[in-house]
């Protein structure tokens, strides 16, 4: 088991009637970077700040390092933290700015100045040591804050959406520069976004969080094709949702949708579930598509045909909005990336939902009940509330093995 450097245990935070994090359990090992992804107004940048100590939480306890911190002023917690408007001091040319917490730490004069040179070499900007911030731009600022942060050697780097301010290719840009630094450095890093791409590329672990809650905790490859719900899938990248009735034929399970579609899914898990109501879900990217005249009988998985409405070209493929044939009033997205645009508004095109491309099924009501009842069993078998909170953000199909 790696060091755990961040620990969360059971934390709340309440504003007046206001839950903004609600029953918070987290581990973050050392030198991990760790994401918190979320919409606006889950918590996220809450939950920093309680790391920080900028807030005091209403219950629940905060460990960094392995010691209590929860009653600790911010500048004994050992943490660095970048603001989303990098908060640099105007008056304060760069060298000062990052050179600010180490004086009022008391180190001296020859070990500040080889700490800040040292860190305007990590930022790959030696020479504008003596700029005032507004001299700068707002990717160079960026960097500036960074090293502001990094400066007193912080055993935690508290991110709160860093890259907000900045155009898409800076953006891009940052992302690899932040990275490389923190690899570089070891430190273990909190990074908040409401960016997806942001945070699967950057983190060694996402928590998917929504309304004060994590509904999911996992590696970005575990988070993307093993969703634990419908509403992971479809924040994290898009989804193809479909909602029906699930029924066992000779061997398979089949969902049927009211709107008449039927999709057949791999065989063999939740048997018990035949007869409920599930949503299951697919990326675009797993949805086939054929040409006109293709003969589609031999594909293994649910055949349709449908109609192009509409298409956007990205360069790197194309997005398809296809509508049924067979229920007109619904559609699926789907991504090909062939080079140019194969197909045109209006086609008719076969496709194929390949039977082993679905990525979930879930019935909220069966699905949350099971996921108890089951974490449950394990808190009364001795396990740690933060085994519990794996458990609840583990897959429904991986829960099937949890049971057995
Ligand atoms: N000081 C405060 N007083 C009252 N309510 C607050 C305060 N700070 C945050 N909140 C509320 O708590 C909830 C969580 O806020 P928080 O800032 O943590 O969200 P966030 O996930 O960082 O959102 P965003 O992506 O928009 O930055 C929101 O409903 C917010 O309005
Ligand atoms: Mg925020």
């Amino acid at each position: 088991m790696p060091e755990v450097a961040v620990r969360l245990v059971g934390v709340s935070k309440r504003f007046g009637t206001t839950v903004a994090v609600d029953h918070l359990d987290l581990e973050i090992a050392r030198g991990e970077f760790f994401a918190i992804l979320g919409p606006s107004g889950c918590g996220k940048t809450t939950t920093l700040r309680i790391v920080a100590g900028l807030e005091q939480p209403t219950a629940g306890e905060v460990q960094v390092g392995g010691n209590v911190v929860t009653n600790l002023p911010p500048y004994r917690r050992n943490i660095g933290m970048v603001f989303q408007d990098y908060a640099l001091f105007p008056h304060m040319t760069v060298v000062n700015n990052i050179a600010f917490g180490l004086r009022m730490k008391g180190w001296p004069a020859s070990r500040i100045e080889s700490r800040v040179k040292a860190l305007l070499d990590l930022i790959r900007l030696p020479h504008i040591g003596d700029r005032f911030p507004n001299q700068l731009s707002g990717g160079q600022q960026q960097r500036v804050a960074l090293a502001r942060a990094l400066a007193p050697e912080p055993a935690v780097l508290l991110l709160d959406e860093p890259l907000s301010n900045l155009d898409l290719k800076l953006r891009q840009e940052m992302r690899l520069e932040i990275r490389r630094i923190q690899r570089e450095l070891g430190v273990t890093t909190i990074f908040v976004t409401h960016d997806q791409g942001e945070a699967l590329s950057l983190s060694d672990r996402v928590m998917v969080m929504r309304e004060g809650r994590v509904s999911q905790v996992g590696s970005p490859v575990e988070l993307y094709e093993h969703p634990g719900n419908s509403w992971v899938a479809s924040f994290l990248g898009d989804a193809n949702l479909f909602r029906g009735a699930l029924r066992s034929d000779s061997g398979q399970t089949l969902l049927t949708t009211e709107s008449g579609l039927a999709f057949r899914l791999p065989a063999g898990q939740h048997a018990e579930m035949t007869n409920a109501t599930a949503t299951v879900a697919i990326r675009p990217e797993s949805v086939r598509l054929f040409a006109e005249d293709a003969d589609i009988d031999g594909q293994t998985g649910s055949t349709f045909v449908g109609y192009v409405e509409n298409f956007a070209y990205v360069g790197a493929g194309t997005r398809y909005v296809v509508r049924f044939e067979k229920a007109p009033s619904q559609e699926v997205l789907v991504d090909i990336s062939e080079p140019g645009v194969p197909w045109r508004d209006g086609t008719r095109v076969p496709g194929c939902f390949p039977v082993e491309r679905w990525i979930i099924r879930d019935d909220c009501s069966t699905w949350v009940e099971r996921t108890q009842s089951i974490a449950r069993r394990r808190v009364a078998l001795g396990l740690s509330p933060a085994a519990r909170l794996e458990l609840l953000a583990e897959p429904p199909h991986r829960l099937e093995l949890l049971k057995s």
